[in-house]
């Protein structure tokens, strides 16, 4: 996709709908309205719209995202629902609750979307424009709401276009979003756990579970700011120990490359992937959970990781890097 000048605003009806299915279908990013606020959507089975979707929000870290899905059933092929979920399922979907479960072993969803979690965010939206849109596409969409990060979510349009455009592909105007603040989000792992109050409220999922809902454990950000449910996430990092900023592979290391020029040794890797021959951010940013998956199962002393620049998605590419290295 080229880089745009001007992002279009269409209202929404059956031309735009069909419209944002294509843009979907061709790895682009469209903005449409759910219930609670505006969220910017991309194809979530594609690795590299999901990486031009963090791009374009100019995110320093890869958070995981929320799939949005048309009913239970399509949410069912991507997670493993506890007798929990499926009871808050009935209850409160489609609407403004967002569940997070055990990713399902055949789930389609890109690795990047999920930044390598084994759990995943799931959410059916209960509006008629975003129905529309994933009905038409058939498809998971991730959708992060709509603002640059560090902005405040977006509720209307213009509030997509003032932080947005020039850097999405389309936005479907449908008015007003009805609730105005961010789904609730609850983890549905073991006991259930209120990760993020929105707009869904805590009575009433207690109501439904017939108990309260777990507290989020101390320390760990248990405020209401959006950030908090993914630093709550227990991030994905390899077991095998990396080592950053390599240029040099030594025995038994595995090696992790980037770009046309790959480690003067490279060849005596036990194993060895380039995140990118290109040298393309993108692209290295939708290979990298996959990529350290394989290399972690390589059975290697070490992940020797190529530098890696930090200009665009290279700078939550090297946060996320350097998380997994001092996890060790
Ligand atoms: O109302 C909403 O939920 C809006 C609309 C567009 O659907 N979306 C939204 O997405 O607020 P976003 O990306 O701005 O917030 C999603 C939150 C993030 O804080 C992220 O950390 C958390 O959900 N999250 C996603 N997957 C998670 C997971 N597997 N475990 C824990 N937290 C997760
Ligand atoms: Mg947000």
């Amino acid at each position: 996709m080229t880089a745009l000048l001007a992002t279009p605003v269409a209202r929404a009806d059956a031309a735009s709908v069909a419209a944002a299915v294509q843009i979907l279908s061709a790895g682009g990013l469209v903005a449409f309205p759910t219930e609670t606020v505006y969220g910017l959507g991309a194809d979530a089975s594609n690795g590299r719209a999901v990486a031009r979707l963090y791009q374009a929000k100019g995110r320093p870290a890869f958070n995981p995202l929320i799939a949005h899905v048309l009913d239970l059933q399509a949410a069912r092929a991507l997670a493993r629902f506890t007798a929990d979920a499926e009871r808050l399922a009935a209850a409160f979907w489609p609407g403004p609750l967002t569940l997070v479960l055990p990713r399902a072993a055949a789930c389609p969803v890109a690795e990047l979307a999920t930044a390598g979690l084994d759990t995943i965010a799931l959410r059916v939206p209960n509006h008629k424009v975003a129905r529309e849109i994933l009905s038409a596409f058939g498809k998971p969409v991730v959708a992060p709401s709509a603002n640059c990060s560090g902005h405040v979510s977006p509720t209307t349009a213009a509030h997509v276009l003032a932080d947005l455009g020039g850097r999405i592909d389309l936005i479907v105007d449908g008015g007003a979003t009805p609730v105005g603040v961010e789904s609730t989000i609850v983890a549905c792992v073991g006991e259930p756990v209120l990760l993020r109050p929105g707009g869904l409220p805590r009575a009433a999922i207690e109501q439904a579970l017939e108990r309260r809902l777990a507290e989020t454990p101390a320390g760990l950000g248990a405020d209401s700011t959006p950030a908090a449910p993914g630093m709550l996430a227990a991030h994905y990092a390899p077991r095998t120990r990396l080592r950053l900023d390599v240029r040099r592979v030594e025995p038994g290391e595995a090696l992790l490359a980037f770009g046309p020029a790959p480690a003067v040794n490279a060849k005596s890797a036990k194993a060895a992937l380039n995140l990118s021959t290109r040298g393309d951010l993108i692209e290295a940013a939708a290979n990298l959970f996959s990529h350290l998956r394989a290399l972690d199962a390589a059975g290697a002393a070490a992940i020797a990781v190529m530098p890696i620049p930090g200009d665009g998605l290279g700078e939550a590419i090297n946060d996320r890097l350097t998380r997994a290295a001092a996890g060790r």
